[in-house]
C-alpha cells in the first residue's frame, strides 16, 4: 500500500531547452520510447506556464483518454462502497467527465463556484513551501499526465487521476477546501524545517491517506486512498488508530512501501474541527510540543 505515493520523477531542461522526464524506477513506461516522448511533452508544456497565462491545455489522446475512462470504471463503484459521505456529495456537485480526461481549466471552472479553488500546472515536484503555502490561496498545483496505459490501476507517481480524482473531487466540499486553505496558511506560519516538516507529516496522514467512521464504518477521505484501485481495497485491513498528531508527526513512514498505520477521525465533522484546529494552531513550537527529536546534521 502507498506505492501511490509522491514519488515524483524528476524534470531537467538541458541548454537547448529540452524538456526531459526521468522516470523513476520500476515505472511501466520505462521500456516505452513513445510515453517517455509525451511525458516530455506534457512536461514542458506545464513547465512554460507562467501565473497569468491561460491554463495550457493539453490535447489528450485516445490512448489517455480510455487510461482515464478504465480508472474511473473501476473506482466509481468502489468511491460508493468505501468513500466518505462527503466525497461522494463533492463528487456529484463537481460533474467531472468520467469518459475523458479533463482539462485543468474545467477542474478550476467547476471549482470556482463551489469553494473557490483553482487548478494550475506543475511539470513535477512543487517545493514544500509553494505546493503547501499556495493551498492558502486556494491554489492546487497538479500534474498533467496520466499513468502508463499499460497499468491503468496502477502508478509509482502522483498523476492527473491523482490530483484531480482524488483532490479536485475533495476540493469541492467546502469544508475540505477550508482545511486545505488552513494547511497553506500553517505552512507558510511556519519558519522552520522541523515545523513545515510536521505539517507536511499531518497532511500526508490526513488530507493524503485520511479515514472516518461514518454509522459504524471505516469510510477514506485521503486523496491517496480515494485515487488508488489498490489501497482502497485495503485500506479496511490496516492498522487504525484514532486521530494523533503527535503519532503522524513521529511515525517512521517510508512512502515507497507498505505502510500499515492509518488515523481515524471519530466522524467528518470531528476531523475538520481536528485536523483543521490543528492546522491552524500550528507554529514554530509545534515540533517540540508533539515530541519530534531534531535530527542530527
Ligand atoms: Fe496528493
Amino acid at each position: 500500500m502507498f506505492e501511490e505515493a509522491q514519488l515524483y520523477s524528476p524534470v531537467t531542461t538541458d541548454e537547448d531547452g529540452n524538456v526531459t522526464v526521468h522516470l523513476v524506477e520500476g515505472h511501466p513506461g520505462l521500456k516505452d520510447p513513445e510515453y517517455q516522448r509525451r511525458r516530455n511533452e506534457i512536461a514542458a508544456v506545464s513547465l512554460a506556464w507562467q501565473p497569468g497565462d491561460p491554463l495550457p491545455r493539453i490535447d489528450y489522446t485516445e490512448t489517455e483518454h480510455e487510461v482515464w475512462r478504465t480508472v474511473c470504471e473501476h473506482l466509481g463503484p468502489l468511491h460508493s462502497r468505501h468513500a466518505c459521505r462527503a466525497f461522494n456529495d463533492a463528487v456529484r456537485a463537481l460533474d467531472l467527465p468520467r469518459d475523458r480526461v479533463p482539462q485543468l481549466s474545467e477542474v478550476t471552472d467547476g471549482l470556482q463556484g463551489l469553494t473557490g479553488f483553482s487548478y494550475v500546472p506543475a511539470p513535477g515536484i512543487v517545493p514544500l513551501e509553494e505546493f503547501y503555502g499556495s493551498l492558502e490561496d486556494g491554489i492546487f498545483h497538479s500534474t498533467q499526465y496520466l499513468r502508463h496505459h499499460a497499468a491503468p490501476l496502477y502508478t509509482p507517481e502522483p498523476d492527473l487521476l491523482h490530483e484531480v480524482m482524488g483532490h479536485g473531487n475533495l476540493l469541492a466540499d467546502p469544508s475540505v477546501a477550508s482545511l486545505n486553505r488552513l494547511a497553506g496558511a500553517a505552512a507558510r506560519r511556519v519558519t522552520t524545517p522541523e515545523a513545515l516538516q510536521v505539517v507536511a507529516d499531518v497532511f500526508w496522514f490526513t488530507v493524503e491517506f485520511g479515514v472516518l467512521w461514518e454509522e459504524g464504518s471505516l469510510k477514506a477521505y485521503g486523496a491517496g486512498i480515494l485515487s488508488s484501485y489498490g489501497e482502497i481495497e485495503e485500506f479496511g485491513s490496516m492498522e487504525i488508530r484514532p486521530l494523533d498528531f503527535a503519532a503522524m508527526a513521529t511515525i517512521d513512514y517510508d512512502i515507497t512501501h507498505y505502510q500499515p498505520v492509518l488515523f481515524a477521525a471519530d466522524s467528518f465533522g470531528q476531523m475538520v474541527d481536528e485536523v483543521g484546529g490543528f492546522f491552524a494552531a500550528c507554529d514554530d513550537e509545534t515540533p517540540d510540543r508533539l515530541g519530534v527529536v531534531r535530527k542530527p546534521g
